[in-house]
This record gives C-alpha cells, sequence and structure tokens, in this order.
C-alpha cells in the first residue's frame, strides 16, 4: 500500500477537479433491441432477425453464419470462440466453442529433429488448423435458448453465399493484401482468386461461394452433423490426408462445445461478466480491473501519462502471470480463484515501484518478440426481452490459415499458434507460454478473446469485445474503464485512442492517433519504451446509460461494423 498510495495522492494533490466528457458525439440509439456486428450484411440480418421476434440468440446465430459468408477475414464455421449469454433473469452462462488439437497433434509437431520451429508451419496451410467450433457452439446455444427455427437462422446466410453480395472497399484492400497465400492453395485460389489475368476481386464485384452454400444448407438440415458427420467431415478428412494435415473424421465426431463457469468482477459496483480458460481473456481482466479500482483514474486525467502508467505497471503482471500458469484447465491446474481474488492483486500493486518504468524481465525471464495482420471479429446483441449475447469467435489470423477445405467452402482456422509452440517462443502476437500451454492432443490452446456483459444491480448495463490478439483483453478493460471511470458514452469510451502493454516484449504500444508529444516524452523520461501501431482492437459493444431507456451502440470505426436494430 505504501509507495503507490503515497503515488496517486501526489497526483491527486497535483491534478484537482474532474474531466468531464462531453455528449455531443453521440452513438446510434434505439429503444429495443440492438445488434453490433462487424459487417453491414450481417449486423442488418441480425436486425431483421430480432424485428421478427428472434431473440438474442436467435440473432447471434444468424450474424455467426452470415459473417462466415461476408466477412471471410475472421467471420467463420472453419473456427472457433466464445459467447458471454446473460438471460433476461440475469443468469448468466459461458459457451466455450474453442478449436482443440486434432487427436494425431503432438507437443512437437511444429519442430524439426533439432528442435527448430517449422517456419510458419503453425501459421499457414494444412497443419496450423485445430479442430473448428464454431458450428458446434451455435447449435448448442440455439438448443437450449433458442426461438426461431434453426433452418431459418442459416437462411439468410445461404443466400448470400449462393447469390453472392457486393464486395466492398474494406474485403476487396482483405483479398489483395493475401492474394498471394490464396495462390499457394488450388482450394482457396478458385475461390478467392479470379479466373484470367487480373485475378484480383475488386469493390463492386459480385462475390459467389457455391461450396460454402453447399456446406451451409446440410448444417441447415442436420443441424452440427452436417459439419461434423457425413459429407462435410469425409471432404475434410480426404482433403486433410492428401495435403498432410492432421484433422480426421474422428476428431470432427469427437468435438464439443462446453458450458463453463463465466469469470464474476466486481468493479467499482458493476458486476463483469466475462470468459474463462480456455480463454484468457476473463483472469486477464479480472487483474487489470482489480489492480486499477484503488486508483481514482478520473483524477490522474484520461490518457495522460500517469494513467498509462497504472494501467501498464498492472497489465505487465497480469500478462506475466498468463504466460506462467495460463492454460486449458481440462488439462493442467490453474490458481484461478487466486488469480481473480483482489488481495492477490493488491499484494502485486505493492510491489511496484511507482518512481520509473517497471522491468518485465525481472516478473520471469523469457524471450520476447511480436507480430502483426491479426484478424477475429465481435458482435453484441440485445433483445427486446433484455437477453444479451456477446460473442468473439475467430480463425485466428486474416482468413486463418488461407486453406479452404477443398468442396466445402470452409476457410481451416490457424488457431495451433495459440499454443505455445515452443517455451520461451513468442507466438504471432507476441505472446509467450510455457507448460501450461504447451500441446497436447484435444487439448484446447490458449486464448485472449474476452467476450463480456457488464451488470448492474441485476440489470443489463453493457455488452461489450473485441478483435485484436494479445490486444483485445487490454482494449476491452479500457473500454470498459472509460465508461465506468471517465463516464463516456458508448461511441466516446470505443472511439477514444488505445494503448497496451502485455508483459514482454517490455514496451508501450500506442494508437498512431491520440497520443500528443508530451505524453510520449512524460513516460519515456520514466524510462518506458514506446511503439506506435496503427490501431489496437475493434471493439463493438452497446450499453444503457443509467437513467436511459435506450440503447446506445457503437461500431469502432478502426473496423467497418454497422449497429441496427428498433
Ligand atoms: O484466441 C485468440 O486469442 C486469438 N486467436 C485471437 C486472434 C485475434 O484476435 C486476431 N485479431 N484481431
Amino acid at each position: 500500500m505504501r509507495i503507490y498510495t503515497f503515488w496517486v495522492l501526489l497526483v491527486c494533490i497535483a491534478i484537482p477537479g474532474k474531466e468531464t466528457f462531453s455528449r455531443s458525439f453521440r452513438p446510434v440509439k434505439f429503444s429495443q433491441a440492438m445488434v453490433v456486428a462487424p459487417e453491414p450484411y450481417a449486423a442488418d440480418i441480425g436486425a431483421d432477425v430480432l424485428q421478427k421476434g428472434g431473440n438474442a440468440v436467435d440473432a447471434a446465430v444468424a450474424v455467426g453464419f452470415a459473417l462466415a459468408v461476408t466477412y471471410p477475414q475472421a467471420g467463420n464455421i472453419g473456427g472457433g470462440g466464445f459467447i458471454i449469454y446473460r438471460d433476461a433473469d440475469n443468469d448468466v452462462y459461458a459457451l466455450d466453442y474453442r478449436e482443440k488439437a486434432p487427436l494425431k497433434a503432438g507437443r512437437n509437431m511444429y519442430l524439426d529433429e533439432e528442435g527448430n520451429i517449422l517456419e510458419n508451419a503453425s501459421l499457414l496451410g494444412y497443419l496450423a488448423g485445430g479442430v473448428p467450433g464454431t458450428v458446434a457452439g451455435l447449435w448448442k446455444i440455439h438448443r437450449k435458448f433458442g426461438k426461431l427455427e434453426w433452418i431459418q437462422l442459416l437462411q439468410p446466410a445461404i443466400e448470400l453465399a449462393e447469390q453472392g453480395f457486393i464486395i466492398d472497399e474494406y474485403l476487396a484492400g482483405a483479398l489483395r493484401a493475401y492474394a498471394e497465400d490464396f495462390a499457394r492453395f488450388p482450394s482457396s485460389r478458385k475461390i478467392f482468386l479470379k479466373e484470367g489475368p487480373d485475378s484480383l476481386y475488386k469493390e463492386g464485384d459480385r462475390f459467389i461461394q457455391k461450396d460454402l452454400a453447399a456446406t451451409l444448407k446440410r448444417i441447415a438440415r442436420q443441424g452440427a452433423d452436417g459439419f461434423y458427420k457425413g459429407k462435410t467431415a469425409l471432404l475434410f478428412e480426404q482433403d486433410m490426408q492428401k495435403n498432410g494435415g492432421l484433422i480426421t473424421r474422428e476428431d470432427l465426431n469427437r468435438y464439443e462445445a462446453v458450458w463453463r463457469d463465466p469469470i464474476e468482477i466486481d468493479y467499482r459496483g458493476y458486476k463483469v461478466h466475462s470468459m474463462p480458460l480456455p480463454s484468457s481473456g476473463g483472469i486477464v481482466l479480472a487483474q487489470i480491473l482489480n489492480g486499477v479500482e484503488p486508483y481514482d483514474l478520473q483524477a490522474l486525467g484520461h490518457n495522460s501519462a500517469d494513467h498509462i502508467r497504472v494501467f501498464t505497471e498492472i497489465a505487465r503482471f497480469a500478462y506475466a502471470d498468463r504466460a506462467r500458469f495460463l492454460g486449458d484447465m481440462d488439462f493442467v491446474d490453474v490458481p484461478v480463484e487466486k488469480l481473480i481474488s483482489k488481495p492477490y492483486t493488491r499484494k502485486r500493486i505493492a510491489r511496484i515501484n511507482w518512481f520509473g518504468a517497471g522491468d518485465s524481465d525481472s516478473l520471469l525471464s523469457m524471450n520476447q518478440l511480436t507480430g502483426e495482420s491479426p484478424q477475429t471479429t465481435h458482435f453484441s446483441i440485445v433483445d427486446r426481452w433484455g437477453n444479451a449475447v456477446s460473442s468473439t469467435y475467430t480463425i485466428n489470423g486474416n482468413f486463418g490459415s488461407k486453406v479452404v477445405i477443398e468442396g466445402t467452402g470452409v476457410l481451416l482456422n490457424n488457431e495451433m499458434d495459440d499454443f505455445s509452440v515452443k517455451p520461451g517462443v513468442p507466438n504471432m502476437f507476441g505472446l509467450l507460454g510455457n507448460e501450461a500451454n504447451a500441446i497436447e492432443p484435444e487439448k484446447r490452446m490458449l486464448s485472449s478473446m474476452t467476450p463480456s456483459i457488464v451488470t448492474r444491480n441485476d440489470s443489463l448495463f453493457m455488452v461489450i469485445g473485441s478483435p485484436g490478439g494479445s490486444r483485445i483483453i487490454t482494449t476491452v478493460a479500457q473500454v470498459i474503464s472509460n465508461v465506468i471511470d471517465f463516464g463516456m458514452n458508448i461511441r466516446q469510451a470505443i472511439e477514444a485512442p488505445r494503448f497496451h502493454h502485455q508483459w514482454q516484449p517490455d514496451v508501450i504500444f500506442l494508437e498512431d492517433s491520440g497520443f500528443s508529444r508530451d505524453t510520449e516524452n512524460l513516460l519515456k523520461i520514466r524510462g518506458y519504451k514506446l511503439q506506435k501501431m496503427r490501431t489496437i482492437g475493434i471493439a463493438n459493444g452497446l450499453m444503457r446509460a443509467n437513467h436511459s431507456k435506450n440503447w446506445q451502440g457503437w461500431a469502432d470505426p478502426r473496423g467497418n461494423g454497422k449497429v441496427n436494430g428498433y
């Protein structure tokens, strides 16, 4: 308590008064129900389902399948993810539909005989994919909570795949950026590249995916079996065998989505419900929020050097704990209760040296590095009854492994890279891991996805989540804190410039625009290393301000999303 209390007091005296944020930057509002999705077709489809009497789960199913067609960078049926669901009685559920390692996977599968990493093997091509969970997840939650017919919810996605849709600038740019990778795999080339000399799809072109439409029809008719059994599973196995992949029909048959106990975090009178293992999201979020709670962040000033320092020093040890302790709890013991307890975090804070930058190496030493090119996606939904879905799902990198499974139209994830492929060697997000996150058959790789729902006095307050790999957790923490600590509306909270620290590399990442030279200098003087990043996260969220009847929503302008509702 000693040093940090002294330091906070000093700052509070130096900067008196509270910050207020003008409400003139207005979010989108609807009185009854709302979808915030990362892509406009999907947002409209979700809103239509809600308007036709569907509930939040129905809308989530329709949005999830639509994104697999219209947002192939991240929307998927060949990947996996997580849902936090809160029903109108305020019961909260966590659904894990994360991918798992194939039965034939092993801890050294990405190493050569000398123990060196086989370059790109966990990122590109057939070996990079985990057994997908998305269809099982959407099927499972729909069976328990859905209201409308399953088949009806897949119909819009089927039509978009079969008849095509118009490519926008955003998708055209993404297809262009990965054209070389698609060209490596014949099954991907014929879908994502056109025939002829100018093979690139352009803005305004119609994009048709017949194989995907046929797979979606099988899922519409047979439920999850349309993916995990029968023709789709056979096509999967055949293509895997032909190309050196490991996933078999047995892997697909055995896949199950699992209900887990959500992580609950008390934060300044609000309750944040978030994702437990195999996502690190809820645990690290708990450590960050528990850590910043003793500080009067308003007094420090939003995005001031001191505000950034408080977050940074707490994130430093939270991410160090992530690397050390976290992995799939069906395989390893993790002291979750301890890690998310307030006394534990307070003890860690007491050891922080507030007079200069902290030292990541002293927390636990491992190598460092970082990578980029992320893509995952999040949607937030509330229906007229107050049921809410917060779902983040992914194929990991943009377009996953870049492999389309022949004859299915399904893009395979490259989620195997989220395992600790070799202890001490960072993954594409620069994240380190060790034994707890080593590869084992049927184990789920550790995630950072943090779909979250915030309640207050048992009422729904906020639904939030983001893509961004390791940056997801700090993104969600900052949006929640922007609302609760700084009184921002959802638009301001999402648009505000973001920063990030993840223990290793020992660098504060700052979004390109939005931090003044003064702030940067104050951090540098304290000994922090800074690195600019174009953007951090793409948060899509909604909330109901105190005393308001309306839902307010905002799709992060860092992405291409849309809010719709009624
Ligand atoms: O599960 C994870 O944490 C990562 N596979 C998420 C990847 C991601 O967010 C990429 N996004 N922008």
